[in-house]
């Protein structure tokens, strides 16, 4: 069963070597901007608190996420900011656990009313797979990437 472990001192180093395919590279920051943005956080539209994970099976890294948390936030109280899974471990449901995941923890918190996404245009596979999970798009974009909510309560 794969597990997801926050980013700490003895893993951070692990989880900035995995890697998307060349491909796909556009279509995600690198794990090692993300471990260092997560320490700043956000303050756009009131502040975003930055969680970083890796996604584990067994004790081999095969992916990483990051999601944030602003309780104040009028429309979504969490957002999923990063996700990808290592080009050797892709397509075989990591992707699809971490955001089920995601969505049993925030489903568990009652100050968690809406969850918000965002992924390019063109990517097909990430947009199927929010879709499915029941998120719609609002047709906003952010930073040039289509914007996505599942409304939880
Ligand atoms: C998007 C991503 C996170 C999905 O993770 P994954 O572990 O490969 O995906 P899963 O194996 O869980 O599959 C999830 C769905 O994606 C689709 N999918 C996965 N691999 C695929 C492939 N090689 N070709 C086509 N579709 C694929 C399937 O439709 C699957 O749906 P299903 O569960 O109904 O079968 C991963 O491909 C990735 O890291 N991509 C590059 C970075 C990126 O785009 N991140 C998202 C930014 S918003």
């Amino acid at each position: 069963m794969p597990e997801i472990r926050p980013v700490t001192k003895d893993n951070w180093e692990e989880l900035i070597r995995l890697k998307v395919r060349e491909d796909q590279t556009h279509f995600v920051a690198s794990n090692l901007y993300s471990v260092a943005e997560s320490q700043f956080g956000d303050d756009d539209e009131g502040h975003w608190d930055f969680l970083p994970h890796g996604i584990y099976e067994a004790n081999t890294p095969v992916g990483f996420l990051m999601y944030g948390f602003n309780f104040e936030h009028p429309t979504q109280q969490a957002f999923i900011i990063r996700l990808m899974v290592d080009e050797k471990y892709q397509g075989r449901g990591y992707g699809r656990f971490s955001m089920e995941k995601l969505l049993e923890i925030f489903r568990a918190d009652d100050r968690i009313r809406a969850v918000g996404i965002s992924y390019e245009p063109e990517n097909e596979s990430a947009r199927r797979l929010y879709a499915s999970l029941g998120f719609l798009e609002t047709g906003r974009m952010i930073e040039g990437e289509l914007e996505a909510v599942l409304q939880m309560r």
